[in-house]
This record gives C-alpha cells, structure tokens and sequence, in this order.
C-alpha cells in the first residue's frame, strides 16, 4: 500500500462532507493503520514530543501525535469528536464523566498498534503511553481543534480541579516528557 499525506488529507475532507462524517473519517483511519510502516516512512521521524499540525480548518484538525515514552497527560474534553488512529506503541486512554463537583473515572480503553479509537463529543479522556518507546498516533477531529466551538476545559491530574484548557501548558508537558526520557 502506498501512502501520501496529501492524499490522506483529501480524503479526510471528502470523509467529513458525507452525512456520516465521524463513520466515514473512523473507516479512513482504520484502513490507514491497518498498514503502518509507509504511513510512518511518509510522516518521517519526529525530532520532538507533542502534536503536529497535518491540517486544520474549522470543519476538520489532523494531528500527528508523538507521545514520549511514559508520559501520563491530564484529563481534558475536546467539545468535537475525534478518532484516534494507533501508528506505533500504546495509548492508555481512562474516559471520565462529571459528578457534582469534580469528574471520577469511568473507563478504560488501551489502543494498540493498529487499532482506532471513536470519542464522542463531550467525552472526558487521559491518555497514558504506558510503555519506554515513542507512540505514534493520528489524531482526527471533527473541528478546529485549536478554536473548540465551545470552551475547553482539563482537570489538574491531582485534585480533579477543573480549568480552562491551556494549550501552553499541554507543550510544556510534553517538553518535560521527553527531557526524563531522553535522561
Ligand atoms: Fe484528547
């Protein structure tokens, strides 16, 4: 199988014209992760953690993910829904939902090599790379992923506090993420 970005793209838009979009996209990604090594060779080696803009409109955000070995990322929602698509390593997701004052756990998804995660619009998620190599994955979002249609909010990892999401602080994690894995 051959594997252009560009053309991936292209078909990610035709995907999100359909009146099915999150099927449409949640098919597309699976069969672009069924075969992992020229999506990999074509995206190339990242040099740093975090995530990479592939393309962003308002209808539609492709991010390349590249999670540093053991990082652990705070719970936040995306007000869109998205589909994850696993190019290499592990993803730990745990799905949140509110309660009165805070959010508790209330679920679990582990996505390998390969496999492809849906998450809903109001979905709450943590991601883990639970394993000491890089994991690779593509992000797809049904929205200007950098400008949500409604305000997005994290939960600090300790207390479950909510706040307003902050996107400077999500880089930082990521930079710290890969300093203790490169030590
Ligand atoms: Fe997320």
């Amino acid at each position: 199988m051959r594997f252009e970005l560009e053309g991936f793209l292209d078909a990610c838009r035709r995907a999100i014209a359909g009146n099915d979009a999150e099927r449409a996209v949640r098919e597309l990604v699976l069969a672009t992760v069924a075969e992992r090594a020229p999506v990999l060779a074509a995206l190339g080696d990242r040099e740093h953690g975090g995530l990479l803009t592939l393309f962003r409109s308002p209808e539609l955000t492709v991010l390349d993910f590249a999670w540093p070995p053991w990082m652990c990322f705070k719970p936040h929602n995306h007000n869109m829904w998205s589909v994850v698509g696993l190019l290499s390593g592990r993803e730990d997701n745990v799905f949140w939902r509110r309660t009165e004052a805070s959010i508790e756990a209330a679920g679990a998804r582990s996505l390998g090599a390969g496999e492809v995660g849906t998450l809903g619009v109001d979905i709450i998620h943590s991601v883990t790379n639970p394993i000491g190599k890089w994991t690779r994955a593509l992000h797809v979002y049904g929205g200007d992923f950098f400008a949500p249609p409604k305000p997005r909010s994290e939960w600090e990892h300790e207390t479950l506090s909510e706040r307003p999401w902050d996107l400077d602080d999500t880089r930082r994690l990521f930079a710290e993420a890969e300093v203790r894995a490169i030590r």
